[in-house]
């Protein structure tokens, strides 16, 4: 399969700059940047990674943020984590991580991204529904702290699956 063009996106303003993002497949070199959340054992971030399941956002050859995703059932795309270094919050970097991810989808057939917050984070929300997303539908039971998750949808191409 084919893999989508290097550079994803976009002209936003970082910092007080305007910069060109560029957002590409994270290679093992990117490990300790895209696994610092901590929230994944080594192992399992070398194995995204290696599966082509991790991106990663740059400007002026600085990290700024990065992305994971994976597939429900395996054939379903599911936007994990999106993260951004803080102090470029807010500047695109977010946006170009999820236009790269839907433009990979898409070539690769894919219909609609599914993507998830929990219910007590009111700014993931607020960006998810910026960004298109619209809400699909409250777990309970699913994180271990008792939290309700919030699941959102995008349609990729139009065609609903
Ligand atoms: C959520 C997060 C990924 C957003 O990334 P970002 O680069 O700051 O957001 P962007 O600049 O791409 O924002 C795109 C649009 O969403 C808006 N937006 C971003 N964060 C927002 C928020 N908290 N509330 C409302 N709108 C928001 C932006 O203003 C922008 O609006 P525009 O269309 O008018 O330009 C980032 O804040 C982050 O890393 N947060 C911590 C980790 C996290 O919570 N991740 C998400 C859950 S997995």
């Amino acid at each position: 399969m084919p893999l989508p063009s290097l550079v994803a996106s976009m002209p936003p303003l970082i910092g007080k700059f305007l910069v060109a993002i560029t957002v590409r497949l994270a290679a093992i070199a990117d490990f300790d940047f895209v696994a610092q959340d901590g929230y994944l054992p080594s192992a399992v971030v070398r194995r995204k990674i290696d599966a082509q399941e991790v991106l990663i956002a740059h400007a002026n050859q600085e990290p700024l943020g990065y992305a994971r995703f994976e597939y429900i059932w395996s054939r379903v795309p599911y936007l994990t984590l999106v993260w951004v270094v803080p102090d470029h919050r807010r500047g695109g970097v977010g946006r170009a991580l999820l236009s790269f991810l839907e433009s990979y989808l898409q070539r690769l057939g894919y219909a609609a991204l599914w993507s998830s917050s929990t219910a007590t984070e009111t700014e993931p929300q607020e960006w998810h529904l910026r960004m298109g997303f619209t809400p699909a539908g409250r777990l309970e039971g699913l994180n271990a702290n008792g939290l309700t998750e919030v699941f959102f949808r995008k349609p990729l191409t139009g065609r609903h699956q």
